[in-house]
C-alpha cells in the first residue's frame, strides 16, 4: 500500500523537476511574499500546479498542504495529507545556484508514510516508505557513522522572514567552533536528506514549515538517525526548532544547543 503512495510521489516529483528544469534555464521573474527575502518564481507556481493536480487525480481523498496555497482539504476530511514544497531552495534558484530541490510527503495523521525529496539538476532522488527503510537513486542509504561532534559536519539555514529576530547566528557561530564546520546550502528538505545519505552529521534550524521537513523527517528516521527538538522531544511538523542527526551526536548536539540557548536571546521563528 505505501509502496504505491511513493511510486506516486516518485512520478510526480519527477515531473515537477522537469518544470523546475525548464524554468532553471529561463531569466527569473523574482516576486517577493513580503518586505524581505521570501522571493517567490514562476517555477514555483507551476511546479505547485503540475504536482497538486497529478496529486489530486491519483488520491482525491486526500487533503494537499502545499506552500503556494493551492493545495485542499478533501471533501470528506481524510485522514491522508500530502505536504509539499514545490521549489525548496527558492533563492538559489533565483541566483543561478543549482541547490533546490522538490519535497513531497504523505502522512497519515501523525505517521509519515512516504517522502521523496528530489534535486533535478543533479538528478538527485532521495525517496523513503515508513518500515522500508530510506534510497538514494534507488540504493539503500544510512546515515554517517561519525561519533563526536568536534569531528561533525553539520548544517543549518536562516529564515525568510524576520530574520533580524533570529537567535540562530548565534548558534551557527558556536556550532562552528565545536564542529568541523556548519554548511549553509539553502533547501532544507536536502539539507536533511543529506543527514539521511550522510553528508551531513546533523542539521537544525528554527522556523521550519511543515511542507521544508515532512519528507526529510522520514528519511532520516529510515536511514537510520534521530529527530527532536531541542529538549529531546518527538518532533512535530511545524514545531519551532528541529534536531536532526545521524542518532551518535544527538545528545552531544543537544546538550551544546540548550547551553548556547542560556546565552542567546530567547528563540524566535
Ligand atoms: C527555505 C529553504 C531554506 C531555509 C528557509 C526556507 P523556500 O525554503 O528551505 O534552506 O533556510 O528557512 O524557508 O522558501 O526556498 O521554499
Ligand atoms: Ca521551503
Ligand atoms: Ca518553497
Amino acid at each position: 500500500m505505501t509502496k504505491s503512495y511513493l511510486e506516486a510521489a516518485i512520478e510526480i516529483a519527477q515531473e515537477a523537476g522537469k518544470i523546475l528544469i525548464e524554468e532553471f534555464s529561463r531569466p527569473v521573474d523574482i516576486r517577493y511574499k513580503g518586505d524581505e527575502v521570501d522571493l517567490v518564481t514562476q517555477a514555483d507556481k507551476r511546479s505547485e500546479q503540475a504536482i497538486v493536480s497529478r496529486l489530486t487525480k491519483y488520491f482525491p481523498e486526500h487533503a494537499i498542504a502545499a506552500e503556494e496555497g493551492t493545495g485542499h482539504e478533501s471533501a470528506s476530511a481524510s485522514e491522508f495529507r500530502w505536504h509539499v514544497d514545490p521549489l525548496d531552495g527558492t533563492t538559489n534558484f533565483a541566483h543561478g545556484y543549482p541547490c533546490f530541490s522538490v519535497s513531497i510527503a504523505l502522512a497519515q495523521r501523525d505517521a509519515l508514510l512516504a517522502a521523496v525529496v528530489f534535486n533535478p539538476f543533479y538528478k538527485e532522488l532521495f525517496a523513503a516508505a515508513r518500515g522500508e527503510g530510506a534510497t538514494f537513486n534507488g540504493k539503500k542509504i544510512h546515515v554517517s557513522k561519525v561519533a563526536t561532534l568536534s569531528t561533525s559536519l553539520l548544517c543549518t539555514g536562516f529564515p525568510v522572514r524576520n530574520r533580524k529576530a533570529s537567535a540562530n547566528l548565534q548558534y551557527y557561530g558556536e556550532f562552528t567552533q565545536r564542529s568541523h564546520g556548519v554548511r549553509r546550502d539553502g533547501s532544507a528538505a536536502l539539507d536533511l536528506a543529506s543527514v539521511a545519505a550522510g553528508r551531513f552529521d546533523g542539521f537544525w534550524e528554527f522556523g521550519l514549515n511543515k511542507w521544508d521537513t515532512a519528507a526529510g523527517v522520514l528519511l532520516i528516521e529510515e536511514a537510520g538517525g534521530r529527530v527532536s527538538d531541542f529538549e529531546g522531544k518527538a518532533y512535530h511538523l511545524g514545531g519551532p526548532v528541529i534536531l536532526a542527526t545521524n542518532g551518535l551526536i544527538h545528545e552531544e548536539m543537544r546538550t551544546a544547543a540548550l547551553e548556547i540557548s542560556r546565552r542567546a536571546p530567547p528563540l524566535k521563528r
